[in-house]
């Protein structure tokens, strides 16, 4: 009895138990913490990114019989297409597609200094990147009629002013290819999601605020007395990616501590 209750403990411990996932940006941050996490559940996980020693790290640290890299640029269709099909090829089907690689551009909030060619190369990784994503992994999970894909969109994707315009138009863009391919793949017993992170301490974030861990944990939050993690992130993804969330779709999951549904200027309420 002690040991079947064990196992039936051990399972529920193992959210993603069998499942086969691919990770973009899952060399570094949110995605590097997510293919932790994955891989802790049970997921035999394959990261995507352009930080090759970065990711060949991430998959010597877990196990490599259930983790491997595959070099993939989002912007190239053809590096998609291959990590779809390697992971498919190395264990037998996809069941969470994580398009989570993203970059944050030039820190340049006068429109009048951005440039074409720095506005277009985040809409391919952020936007283009999650679309080739989408559809890639659409063509090996239509013809099971099920699969999980995750996008990584950001609290500036309800909301103008936080981030600049790029960035911004790149996930409030993302928002809007997710409800579109939800509707459409909803069809073929498809999940598509967005999970949207208020700020947490990534290489991205830091290089970008040109601050330190410190620094940025007194940037203001509206929920007081806890600091957003990447393994917080990789737990709403984990919910997203699991069956746990089998009816939810089309939905844009704010991990922001209420920042987004609050007006800091314009508050009856005292704000620290
Ligand atoms: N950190 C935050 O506060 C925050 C907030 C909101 C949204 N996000 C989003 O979270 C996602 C992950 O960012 P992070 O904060 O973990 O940053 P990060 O820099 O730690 O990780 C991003 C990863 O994406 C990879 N990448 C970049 N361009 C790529 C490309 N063309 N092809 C493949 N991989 C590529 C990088 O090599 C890196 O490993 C991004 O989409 C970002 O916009 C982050």
């Amino acid at each position: 009895m002690a040991i079947g209750n064990f196992s039936l403990l051990a399972a529920a411990a193992r959210r993603l138990e069998g499942k086969v996932a691919v990770i973009t940006g899952g060399a570094s941050g949110i995605g590097e913490s997510t293919a932790r996490l994955f891989s802790k559940h049970g997921a035999k996980v394959v990261i995507a990114d352009v930080q090759d020693d970065l990711a060949e790290s991430v998959c010597r640290d877990l196990s490599p019989s259930s983790t491997s890299f595959v070099h993939c640029d989002v912007t190239k269709e053809e590096d998609v297409e291959n990590v779809v099909q390697t992971a498919t090829n190395k264990y037998g089907k996809l069941d969470i597609m994580f398009n989570n690689a993203g970059i944050a551009g030039m820190v340049k909030p006068n429109i009048l200094d951005n440039d074409k060619i720095e506005f277009e190369q985040v809409i391919r990784v952020n936007l283009v990147g999650a679309f080739l994503g989408i559809k890639h992994a659409a063509r090996v999970m239509i013809p099971v009629g099920k699969g999980s894909i995750i996008n990584t969109a950001s609290a500036c994707s309800p909301i103008g002013g936080c981030a600049p315009h790029a960035y911004t138009s790149s996930k409030h863009g993302l928002v809007g290819l997710v409800r579109n391919t939800a509707v459409e793949l909803g069809q073929h017993g498809i999940r598509v999601n967005c999970v949207s992170p208020y700020i947490v301490s990534t290489p991205l974030v830091k290089e970008f605020f040109k601050l330190d861990d410190d620094k940025l944990h007194g940037v203001y939050s509206n929920l007081k007395g806890g600091v957003l993690k990447a393994e917080d992130i990789a737990k709403a993804a984990l919910y997203l990616g699991s069956d746990e969330s089998k009816y939810v779709s089309g939905h844009n999951l704010l991990v922001d501590g209420g920042f987004t549904i609050v007006n800091a200027g314009f508050c009856m309420f005292e704000q620290a």
